[in-house]
C-alpha cells in the first residue's frame, strides 16, 4: 500500500489491477464506514488539497470537496483566471510555488498535457480530474458501483454506446482490461479510441482474460451485456464540431429498445451530466435499468478511497 503514497495519478495505465481493485474495494469500504455511522475518517487530517479547475464541474468538484472534509482536511479551489496562470504565469512555476502550500493537487485541465507539466514540476501528487484524455477518478467510482450491482467485476461484460473517442471511455477501457472485463464498443467506423490507449486496453486484456472490441453496430455491442454506459456526444470543449458529431452519432441513443435487446438484467450508467434526449432518453435515466445516482454518489467514497491512498 506505502506504494501508492506520493504518486501521481494522470491515467490508470501507470497502476496494476491490483492497485486499482485496491482503489475500488476501498471505495466500498469507505462507503460502508460512512453509513455505518462513521461520518469522519481522519486519514488526511490537516491536509491540504487544490482543486485547479479550467472547466466546470458538479459530481468532482463537490464530492472531492465534501471527501476532504471527510477526512478531515481542506481544499482549495481555483481557477485559471482567479490565479497568476490567467496573467501569463506558467504551470510549471504555479506548480512549483503551490508544492510548497498544498499536499496534493486535483487538475481539472483542457489538455491532457498540462496535468503533464504539472506532475513533471509539482513535488506532490498530480491527480486527474478529467482532462480530454481521460477521467481516471471517473473509472475508479464506476468499477465500484459495478462491483457493488453486478458482485464481480472479472467476467463482467460492459458496452459502451456512443462516442469511441470519449475520455470516460478511455478510462474505462484501461481500467476494464486490467480487471478482466468484456467491453464492447459501439461507435462510428469514423470515430476510434485514441491508440495508445485502444493498444494499453488491448494487451492488459490478454493478460487478465479480459477482452476489448470495436463494433459499429450498438444491438451487437449490447448483447449479453451486464452493463450498457453511455456518454455525452459532445465533451466539454468540443463545441465547435458538436453538429458533426450529432450527426455521426444519431444511431447510437441508448433508447428502451437497445436495453431490452441487452437482455434481463443489465444496469444502465453514465457518467453525467447527460443530455437527455440526445445519447440516452428520459426513459432509460428514469428506468428500472438506471444506476447514474448511485453511481454518482460513489464518486464522493471513490474521491475519499483515491485522496487517502495517494496524498502522503
Ligand atoms: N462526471 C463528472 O465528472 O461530472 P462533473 O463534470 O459534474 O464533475
Ligand atoms: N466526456 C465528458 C465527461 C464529463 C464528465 C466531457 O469531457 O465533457
Amino acid at each position: 500500500l506505502h506504494r501508492l503514497k506520493g504518486r501521481h495519478l494522470l491515467w490508470l495505465a501507470d497502476y496494476t489491477g491490483e492497485e486499482i481493485m485496491h482503489m475500488i474495494e476501498l471505495t466500498l469500504e469507505m462507503k460502508r464506514r460512512y453509513y455505518s455511522g462513521e461520518r469522519v475518517i481522519p486519514a488526511l487530517r490537516g491536509r491540504s488539497v487544490g482543486l485547479l479547475f479550467e472547466k466546470p464541474s458538479t459530481r468532482t468538484r463537490i464530492s472531492l470537496e465534501v471527501a476532504v472534509a471527510q477526512l478531515g482536511g481542506h481544499t482549495v479551489y481555483m481557477t485559471p483566471g482567479e490565479t497568476q496562470l490567467g496573467r501569463g504565469e506558467t504551470i510549471a512555476d504555479t506548480a512549483r510555488v503551490l508544492s510548497r502550500y498544498l499536499d496534493a493537487i486535483v487538475a481539472r485541465v483542457r489538455s491532457h498535457a498540462t496535468l503533464e507539466e504539472l506532475a513533471r514540476h509539482a513535488s506532490i501528487p498530480v491527480i486527474n480530474g478529467l482532462s480530454d484524455l481521460t477521467h481516471p477518478l471517473q473509472a475508479i467510482a464506476d468499477m465500484a458501483t459495478i462491483l457493488e450491482k453486478k458482485g464481480r467485476l472479472a467476467g463482467v461484460k460492459l458496452a459502451f454506446v456512443g462516442d469511441g473517442a470519449d475520455n470516460v471511455l478511455h478510462s474505462l477501457l484501461l481500467a476494464g482490461s486490467k480487471l478482466g472485463l468484456h467491453i464492447s464498443v459501439a461507435t462510428p467506423p469514423e470515430i476510434r479510441p485514441d491508440e495508445r490507449i485502444l493498444s494499453k486496453a488491448l494487451e492488459a486484456a490478454r493478460e487478465s482474460g479480459g477482452s476489448v472490441e470495436i463494433v459499429s453496430d450498438p444491438y451487437e455491442a449490447v448483447r449479453e451485456a451486464d452493463v450498457v454506459y453511455t456518454d455525452v456526444w459532445v465533451s466539454m470543449g468540443q463545441e465547435s464540431v458538436a453538429e458533426e458529431k450529432v450527426k455521426l452519432l444519431k444511431p447510437y441513443q441508448v433508447d428502451a429498445r437497445l436495453m431490452e435487446a441487452a437482455g434481463g438484467g443489465a444496469i444502465f450508467m453514465h457518467c453525467l451530466p447527460a443530455k437527455r434526449g440526445q445519447e440516452v432518453t428520459d426513459e432509460v435515466i428514469d428506468g428500472p435499468w438506471s444506476v447514474v445516482w448511485d453511481q454518482a454518489e460513489n464518486r464522493l467514497h471513490a474521491h475519499k478511497a483515491v485522496l487517502s491512498l495517494l496524498i502522503p
